[in-house]
């Protein structure tokens, strides 16, 4: 069976603070990509706030029927935000100020403590908690000694790897990742730069049940609207594009 979609819509709210107003609403295009088909929604709600705002989150999990994913730095100042609206599922990830986005995966090992901490306080209150980290062996039975639900594999490397090059090592890191995973009783999901381009191998990974995608599905959206943007991208996951 094909991975589900989750999709990011983030750069919609990008383009609204741009301006500072009410357009583009994010809200809009997740009901967008909802009638399109995907599977689910996910918002990063960054400490600096440039793009998903608090609001959204409360607006999205009132509107939506789709389970809403919610990625956040592994703070207590992010949590405190993010407990009130109660998403489907919160996906830890490095943050820092400088980045253009979520750059490498998080040291689950170094940060061993306070994620033992902040997991332990999501599933106080039934909310489900995935890591995004790299795809490599420790980095996984660390996710799993953590008791996280979820790990959301980094395929950021495999993205990057210029068109014409061998993907296969990176391919093979990936596959790994995600068996060890599957093995030691994680659900596993996957994403960072994927695109129309490149899917199709990261979905054909068996134990991946689900890929998010945001920037290339919304630059898409751009010209041929947000839900014909959805559903090429179900069909190149699908491998009918
Ligand atoms: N997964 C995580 C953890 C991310 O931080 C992002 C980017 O916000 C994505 C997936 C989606 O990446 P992209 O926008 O490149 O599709």
């Amino acid at each position: 069976m094909s991975p589900r979609l989750g999709v990011n819509i983030d750069h919609v709210a990008t383009l609204r603070q741009a301006r500072g107003g009410r357009e583009p609403e994010p809200v809009a295009a997740a009901l967008a990509a909802q009638s399109a088909g995907a599977h689910g929604i996910t918002v990063h709600l960054r400490a600096d706030r440039r793009h998903i705002q608090d609001r959204d989150l409360r607006v999205l999990k009132e509107v939506l029927s789709l389970p809403l994913n919610v990625e956040c730095a592994a703070t207590p100042e992010a949590l405190e935000s993010i407990i009130g609206p109660k998403p489907y599922m919160v996906t830890l990830v490095p943050e820092t100020r400088e980045e253009l986005t979520t750059t490498g995966g998080l040291d689950a090992i170094f940060l061993q403590a306070p994620l033992r901490q902040i997991i332990r306080e999501l599933r106080a209150t039934d909310i489900r908690v995935s890591l995004f980290i790299d795809p490599s062996r420790e980095q996984v039975m660390m996710a799993a000694k953590l008791e996280a639900d979820a790990v959301e594999l980094n395929t950021g490397v495999y993205s990057d790897i210029p068109f014409g090059s061998d993907p296969s090592l990176e391919l093979g890191r990936l596959r790994d990742a995600a068996k060890r995973a599957a093995n030691l009783g994680l659900r596993v999901l996957a994403g960072h730069g994927l695109n129309l381009r490149n899917v199709e191998s990261i979905a054909a990974i068996p134990e991946i049940e689900e890929l998010n995608i945001g920037h290339s599905i919304v630059a898409r959206a751009m010209f041929v609207g947000m839900e014909r943007a959805v559903r090429e991208m179900l069909a190149a996951i699908e491998g009918v594009a």
